[in-house]
């Protein structure tokens, strides 16, 4: 990796990056992080900081792959990452799954695209892939903190769509056909701009609900814990990142 790295930390609700900002305005973004600017851009809030000498640039996007597509790209063709780090929530699919547990993307995949009249199979796009797949060095350094921290790390399939799922039968489907182990609704936008533009990204997620009928209230309900736990996870993968930068 080269020393000079700009690192995007992204997620696509407030609550899912407020961890790393700070209550009060006036105060920089956490003590970890110096904030030196704010910008203003396309509708959305990039903060630019400093983590132990990297540049950071740090924003949510809005809910949505259009919303996500445009904060990725923003942070990639104007504020020059070169890395994107994603954190969030997301509604479980595997039944292993349970509310809280971290998932590290090892694919990605838009579950709501479809042009199978035309004989394609779903999510599929000419010139475009089903899955698309994150940085496998990023993937190491994950599983890397999650054995230095003792925790128990989950990989699978995320599936993403502009859809909050909340029905059993539309799950299914989801899991039939993707073989999905998560839900959410940004991630593979993300996943397809960083491929697109040769950036290597990373996508963590932690359980907030199930996608079934009491998907609604667990997430209102463990939104907040959950966020929390991915970028705390994050957290933990910037700072392996920066040592890697420093060695
Ligand atoms: N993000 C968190 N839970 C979700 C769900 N059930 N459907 C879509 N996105 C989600």
């Amino acid at each position: 990796m080269s020393k000079t790295v700009k690192i995007a930390i992204m997620g696509a609700m407030l609550e899912e990056v407020e961890p790393f900002l700070a209550p009060d305005e006036r105060e920089p973004l956490l003590a970890f992080f110096k904030k030196h600017n704010d910008v203003r851009y396309g509708g959305n809030l990039y903060h630019e900081a400093k983590y132990k000498g990297v540049d950071i640039v740090l924003a949510y996007s809005k809910i949505g792959k259009v919303n996500a597509a445009l904060t990725a790209s923003t942070m990639i063709e104007k504020f020059g990452a070169q890395m994107l780090l994603f954190t969030g929530v997301a509604g479980g699919v595997n039944p292993e799954f349970k509310i809280g547990d971290l998932v590290a993307a090892t694919q990605l995949c838009q579950h709501d695209l479809d042009i199978t009249a035309f004989g394609h199979p779903h999510g599929y796009v000419p010139e475009g892939a089903v899955f698309v797949k994150p940085d496998a060095k990023l993937l190491r350094i994950a599983k890397a903190v999650a054995d230095e921290k003792g925790i128990d790390l989950k990989k699978g399939i995320i599936a993403t769509g502009d859809q909050f799922i909340a029905d059993e039968a539309k799950k299914s489907w989801i899991k039939a056909t993707f073989d999905a182990d998560a839900i959410e609704m940004e991630g593979a936008a993300v996943a397809v701009v960083c491929d697109a533009l040769d950036v290597p990204f990373f996508v963590m997620r932690s359980i907030s609900d199930s996608a079934d009928m009491d998907a609604t209230f667990d997430f209102d309900a463990f939104l907040k814990h959950s966020s929390q736990r991915s970028s705390s996870f994050v957290m933990g993968m910037l700072d392996k990142i920066v040592d890697d930068l420093a060695q």
